[in-house]
């Protein structure tokens, strides 16, 4: 029988111990951390992202500033706006919900947020001290797998880690994590993509699979090994008219065939997903107390 990753639940309990600690602070007489988040346009999906991360910092006591723009704004202009963060001494750290509208360059955007108030850890010099293992600000999606990993207590030392996907924000970071001198870590990793040969092959051989592709129900049940452990990344939206919202989150891994075969595994939604939003106060929390930079 298989143990399920409940993200959810591990989500709620790292809120709360979020909440305590912004309690100590304010009892210190420390100021509330601050994060604001810029968001452009009216893209579905980042409206709600967006919504749930000024949420959630209500709920563990931060201050939280939403700074909406019409996607009319110009490059110029929001590069301007992002100095003016960088320059506001009361916002601890801020992040640009992607994607942004294509007359603007995400690459210039997330190089212009100054690297010490970059909870999102995008900027070349979080990601840079991120592979060379120094501290910095670890981007969402790979800092609440390693979380999840450490709090089931899942040994990753000298195991076998496959991740499927090499996306700049999931696929490379989480391969560079789980290959580190750490825990969890220490596993020896293979990263697959599009191009990769005899990838089931490579899949049967893991003992961690990481699948981050973006591909619904891509990992299938002859793929796995028997006790493997599995996190499931996908968060593909597939029209569902017997929901409200009209669509239903679909995983990277089908989920029913697969599960029976494994140790852990996690689902889709409420595994990976919950605990982004998290690993976001976590990183604002660290910057509001200076201790990367
Ligand atoms: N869009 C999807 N995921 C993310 C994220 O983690 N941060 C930002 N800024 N935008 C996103």
């Amino acid at each position: 029988m298989y143990t399920l990753i409940d993200g959810k639940a591990i989500a709620d309990q790292v809120k709360a111990e979020i909440a305590e600690e912004v309690k100590h602070m304010l009892a210190e007489g420390k100021k509330r951390p601050h994060l604001a988040v810029i968001i452009v346009g009216h893209d579905g999906g980042s409206e709600t992202y967006v919504a749930h991360k000024v949420k959630s910092c209500e709920q563990v006591g931060f201050t939280s500033t939403r700074l909406a723009f019409e996607d009319t704004i110009t490059e110029a202009e929001l590069l301007a706006e992002i100095d003016k963060l960088n320059a506001d001494p009361d916002v601890d750290g801020f992040i640009v919900q992607l994607p942004l509208p294509r007359h603007i360059s995400e690459q210039k955007v997330i190089e212009a947020i100054d690297y010490r108030k970059d909870v999102d850890g995008f900027h070349p010099i979080n990601v840079g001290r991120m592979a060379i293992g120094l501290p910095c600000y670890v981007s969402a999606t790979p800092s609440g797998i390693m979380e999840l990993l450490k709090r089931y207590h899942i040994e990753t030392s000298g195991k076998r880690c496959v991740v499927i996907g090499r996306s700049n924000i999931v696929g490379k970071p989480v391969a560079s994590l789980m290959m580190q001198k750490a825990y969890p870590g220490d596993a020896t990793v293979t990263v697959c993509h599009s191009r990769t040969k005899d990838l089931k092959d490579i899949c049967l051989q893991a003992d961690i699979i990481i699948a981050a592709l973006g591909k619904p129900e891509f990992l299938t049940a002859d793929m796995v090994k028997e006790g493997a452990t599995v996190i499931d990344v996908g968060t593909t939206r597939v029209p569902d008219a017997s929901k409200k919202s009209g669509f239903r989150l679909c995983g990277d891994v089908k989920f029913a065939e697969v599960a029976p075969k494994c140790a852990y595994i996690t689902p889709v939604p409420g595994g990976v997903g919950p605990m982004t939003i998290v690993s976001l106060l976590k990183n604002t929390l660290l910057a509001a107390k200076g201790e990367i930079y």
